[in-house]
């Protein structure tokens, strides 16, 4: 297993981050067990979790992936071996989550009992990555990412407001470091200053969707995350299953993603994408690869990249995962997804 250096700390992390949002849902306890049993073994020392997981988020299951991995954790005695990272929910009106209020907001009440219930589930004292799911203030989010359309923000909780809750937080203990998710590279920036002018805790991580079927993170945070150190952590690197090709030809194989849950997929079910899909489905067979194992590898090749954030629901999907990862990207490789992305630059944005 190879590791990098997360962000600008003295904390390492495997190559490979272990995506968790199907256990509790798609996949049973036992399940989660045996995938952390197996990519634990391989090496994985990161795992990615939220609050808000299993997905699709529910009422009756929210918090049992946070559960299992807490049960697991506590039962392997590892937590010392492991870097935790979860998320508190941004900005929506999932009236569940808080006992208190009909909507989820990044201020300190809500962040303080977020963090309290997140760490009971995980059976831990302490995470070490505390990220923000997705901002307070409105933008355009998940699928609807083409184009900008300004949002009035009059009432969003400020940044510098969330990030001094979670500075109180670092200093009880109880989160090591702090990230964002699904965020921009103004947000980011802005963190950052607000680090190195008011010594609020730095944003140390970016987990944004990024596969080869959205480089939106090319788009400006690839270079925040050079300039600044900042780790990037792409989910979804085969757009929640469409980058193994099965959906092709409208094909919707029996208990997959797309079959169980079609909306919440509508993200990589858009203008060009099937298209796009079967020609890096061909380049990589010329290449002797699957298309899984391509889109993985490109996105581990990236150099802006820290830890990609796997996800599976069989164990031979997390094995053929994981191998991917060890193969080598050549620049032939790079030369024909070059040529198919002029061709259709992110069709699922
Ligand atoms: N911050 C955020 O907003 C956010 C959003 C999404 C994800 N995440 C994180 O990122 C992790 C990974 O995201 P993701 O699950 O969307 O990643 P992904 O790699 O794009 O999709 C994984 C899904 O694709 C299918 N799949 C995986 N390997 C396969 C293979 N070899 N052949 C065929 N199908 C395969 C499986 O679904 P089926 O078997 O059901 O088809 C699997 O659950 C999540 O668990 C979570 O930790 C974060």
């Amino acid at each position: 297993m190879q590791f990098s250096q997360f962000g600008i700390t003295d904390i390492k992390v495997s190559r490979i981050c272990l995506g968790t949002m199907t256990w509790g849902e798609q996949n049973t306890e036992q399940e989660a067990w045996e995938q952390l049993d197996y990519a634990t073994g391989k090496g994985v020392n990161f795992i990615d979790t939220a609050e808000l997981y299993p997905v699709p988020r529910r009422e009756e299951t929210q918090g049992r992936t946070e559960e299992y991995i807490g049960n697991w954790m506590e039962a392997r005695g590892n937590r010392d071996k492991i870097v935790l990272a979860t998320k508190v929910m941004g900005r929506s009106d999932m009236p569940w989550f808080r006992p208190f209020t009909d909507i989820t907001r990044l201020n300190r009440e809500q962040i303080t009992y977020a963090l309290e219930q997140s760490l009971k589930r995980l059976k831990t004292d302490y995470v070490d990555l505390y990220q923000l799911h997705w901002p307070d203030r409105p933008i355009n989010l998940f699928d609807q990412s083409r184009g900008y359309k300004h949002i009035e923000d009059d009432d969003a909780v400020p940044l510098e407001e969330t990030l001094g809750v979670l500075d109180d937080l670092v200093r009880e203990g109880k989160i090591r470091e702090v990230g964002l998710s699904n965020e921009t590279p103004w947000a980011t920036m802005k963190c950052l200053h607000h680090a190195e002018t008011r010594g609020l805790p730095r944003v140390q991580s970016v987990q944004n969707a990024y596969n080869l079927l959205n480089r939106l993170y090319e788009h400006g945070l690839a270079e925040v995350s050079h300039r600044e150190g900042v780790a990037c952590l792409p989910y979804s690197p085969l757009g929640g299953g469409t980058l193994s090709g099965k959906y092709l030809g409208g094909a919707l194989p029996e208990g997959s993603r797309r079959q169980l849950f079609g909306r919440f997929t509508d993200r990589y079910q858009k203008v060009n994408t099937d298209d796009a899909v079967a020609a890096y489905k061909a380049l990589a067979e010329e290449h002797g690869l699957s298309l899984v194992q391509m889109a993985l590898k490109f996105v581990d090749s990236r150099d802006f990249v820290t830890s990609t954030i796997i996800g599976a629901t069989t164990m031979a999907q997390l094995e053929e995962n994981m191998a991917a990862f060890e193969l080598a990207w050549t620049e032939e490789l790079e030369q024909g997804v070059s040529r198919i992305f002029e061709k259709y630059p992110n069709p699922a944005p």
